[in-house]
């Protein structure tokens, strides 16, 4: 094995503790990263992951997009997945050449076509595999930070047995969807083991995030009080709250501010995908940032058939002609 660099590059610089906005494919994209830097932006974001076969196959143009950001993102890691060390590598040569910061290795998965190629969450099984795919990125990568984001276990919880593996290959940063694979989300994330993950990774060089079911940063804030990792990654949090790492409560947020931000989430999309992913992607996305408004319902129907920002427009504006849109805050009962 080469030697890990001295230093974690970007992590360095972080504050501490520091909040990451976590992968999420088909959520996370470029667009939405636009929008969450312009409402509140995470001390480091990560790209959806992307497959490293992919990105060194004839297909690699169709996935570029997954790859996409602004300069204002940084500092923004991309995150792989794949099992074939040589891949690894290629792709970490063009992510240095990308720009990116560091490169993330998904072994967390849970996905049953990815765990059957031995990928995402199996390579928890399989720990030699695992460091030569560390190995092989950081080779690749002209000394971009490499780091994993994994789970606690494949089947059942083995917390300290997977980080010791992990931690001979020295990555930059591990973090850890505190559940098992077989648990998928269905339980709540053993936050309890946390404290001996910190304790396995003590003495070493290499940062631990933690994530899972985090509401906000004041959450994440006693999480890290209670077991002393060094940083949080939150995800589903973010549904409907682009503001979430503003510490802004959404109560504070006006009817007329959300739907500016839905409708600049739109044009972002249309922008960056526009003959790339089906507007369809984004009907989600509005769903979750009208929940709770009065007069949802009849409003959800409509976004429910948007396929462009201007048919956003005209919803909203339908919206506004109907019920009006007072100065108070945008989560009436209703
Ligand atoms: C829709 C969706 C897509 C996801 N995609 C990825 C991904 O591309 N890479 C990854 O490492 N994790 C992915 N995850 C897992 C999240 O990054 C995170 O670990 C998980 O949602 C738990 O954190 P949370 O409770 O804060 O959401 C995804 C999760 C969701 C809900």
């Amino acid at each position: 094995m080469t030697e890990a660099p001295e230093h974690r590059g970007f992590w360095d610089q972080l504050p501490r503790p520091f909040y990451i906005l976590a992968p999420m494919a088909d959520v996370t994209d470029n667009a939405f990263r636009r929008l969450i830097t312009h409402c509140g932006k995470p001390d480091v974001f990560f790209t959806e992951f992307v497959s490293s076969d992919g990105l060194c196959s004839r297909g690699r143009e169709r996935l570029l997009h997954h790859l996409s950001y602004t300069e204002d993102q940084h500092p923004i890691v991309a995150q792989m997945w794949g099992t074939n060390p040589e891949t690894h590598y290629q792709t970490a040569q063009l992510l240095a050449e990308l720009g990116f910061d560091g490169i993330d290795i998904n072994m967390g998965c849970p996905v049953k076509n990815v765990c059957k190629t031995g990928g995402g969450s199996a390579l928890i099984e399989n720990p030699s595999l695992a460091r030569e795919l560390i190995e092989a990125t950081r080779q690749g990568g002209s000394g971009l930070p490499v780091s994993v984001k994994t789970r606690i276990g494949y089947a059942t919880i083995d917390l300290v047995r997977w980080v010791e593996d992990l931690l001979e290959a020295e990555p930059a940063a591990i973090t850890l969807h505190m559940r098992t694979r077989k648990e998928m989300s269905r339980v709540p994330a053993h936050w309890e083991l946390m404290p001996e993950a910190i304790k396995a990774a003590a003495s070493s060089r290499t940062l631990v995030v933690g994530n899972g079911d985090i509401r906000d940063l004041d959450h994440a804030d006693r999480l890290v009080a209670e077991t002393g990792m060094d940083g949080a990654m939150l995800g589903r949090a973010v549904f409907g709250n682009p503001w979430l790492f503003s510490r802004r409560s959404c109560d504070a947020v006006t009817l007329r501010e959300r739907f500016d931000t839905m409708l600049q989430h739109a044009v972002y999309f249309e922008q960056e995908f526009s003959s790339k992913k089906p507007f369809l992607l984004m009907r989600k996305h509005l769903m979750a940032h009208i929940s709770g408004i009065a007069g949802s319902k009849d409003l959800r129907l409509r976004l429910g058939e948007v396929s462009t920002a201007a048919d956003v427009r005209a919803a909203l504006d339908w919206y506004t002609d109907t019920y009006g849109l007072d100065s108070s805050s945008s989560r009436i009962a209703g």
